[in-house]
């Protein structure tokens, strides 16, 4: 096990493999977990995960298209269903030596979440329950995904010490740096992760809550955010003229109530897809808070890669090396915590 540097992957996990809608589009080739894997709908609206590789001539079976039953491998047409079933072999019988490798899916709340460690663990209890993407009369989700070019820890570390923003996203969603740093922290360890909850009264808005709420004066700014190990961030936060009563009861009409979801899903150790989604309370779908904060979201998690990307390239260089923790990394640290209790929990099975 590393130490505040690149984390080894941890394999017994769900991961998102996709959103939801990105299946209505066709098959999608994605590397997961340093395998390549294709994700499609059948015909028959049910979401699976195969190898990208067809039995036949081993042709990358994203390259074919999904029909009734499963995923039509474009080159001689055998098909595949969910459990990696050959069952249809055109002009042939069919022979249970046909199958590809499977994965467990399990698709709720605009997630395909994606298993591909030991199937014999594969709990779909653990799963993270996210009820908001279905709550379309109250949130409005706009969704995003980016690759990004680091281990999936460093988006974890990130998210879970804010004292970035400031320097990262004076333009967009930070701030004054010294408010940042000064903000009031409550950090806690939970059982799979870690939580913080942050206070900033009588704070600077940031560009983005002046566009999506048109504060005028100072704020109270309040957030909330929890990682569950491995790879998920859940945020809130309200947001209410200073003064107000927001730090007390930050969910209180008017304001700005904002939920965010974060997820990193390794590619393999040095990359992995961002999954993110993001409303604005009350506000519908392509309202001017709704759409304007996502767009700057966009332009911050930009910010945020640059950053994420170019510590990949420094830290990847020497990756023994270990990092130093300030004392605003409680949160980071208890993170790496549970990601570190994850990693002992497969070691005996990875000694076998
Ligand atoms: S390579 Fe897939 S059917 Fe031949
Ligand atoms: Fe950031």
């Amino acid at each position: 096990m590393s130490e505040f540097a690149m984390e080894p992957l941890v394999r017994n996990a769900w991961y998102i493999g996709a959103w939801s809608h990105e299946l209505d589009e066709g098959p999608i080739a994605r590397r997961i977990m340093g395998q390549d894997l294709v994700l499609f709908r059948s015909g028959d609206g049910s979401a699976a995960a195969l190898e990208d590789r067809c039995c036949h001539r081993g042709v990358k079976l994203s390259l074919g298209k999904p029909v009734e039953t499963g995923i039509q491998c474009g080159y001689h047409g055998m098909v595949f269903d969910g459990s990696g079933a050959c069952v249809e072999n055109p002009g042939e019988k069919l022979s249970p030596a046909h199958r590809v490798r499977a994965y467990a899916v399990a698709e709720r709340q605009n997630f395909v979440w994606i298993w591909t460690g030991d199937p014999e663990l594969a709990d779909e209890s653990r799963i993270i329950d996210f009820p908001y993407h279905d709550r379309t009369d109250e949130y409005n989700f706009h969704f995003g995904r980016y690759d990004i070019a680091a281990n999936y820890m460093f988006m974890m570390d990130n998210l879970m010490d804010l004292t970035h923003l400031g320097y990262v996203h004076g333009t967009t969603i930070g701030g004054n740096p010294q408010e940042h740093d000064e903000a009031v922290m409550t950090t806690t360890r939970t059982e799979h992760g870690a939580h913080f909850n942050r206070a900033m009264p009588n704070s600077t808005p940031p560009p983005a809550f002046k566009k999506a709420a048109g504060f005028k004066g100072q704020i109270d700014r309040w957030m909330d955010f929890e990682y569950v190990a491995p790879a998920t961030v859940l945020q809130w936060a309200g947001i209410h003229d200073a003064g107000t009563g927001g730090l007390d009861d930050p969910a209180k009409p008017g304001g700005l109530l904002l939920r965010v979801f974060h997820h990193a899903t390794p590619a393999d150790d040095s990359n992995f897809h961002y999954f993110f989604s993001t409303a604005v309370r009350g506000e519908p779908y392509d309202g001017k808070g709704n759409t304007g904060f996502h767009e700057d979201v966009l332009e911050a998690f930009e910010e945020d890669r640059l950053f994420i990307e170019a510590q990949q390239e420094a830290v990847g260089a020497d990756p023994g090396r270990k990092l130093i923790l300030r004392e605003h990394d409680k949160a980071v640290a208890y993170s790496r915590q549970a990601i570190h209790r994850m990693q002992a929990a497969e070691m005996p099975a990875a000694a076998e």
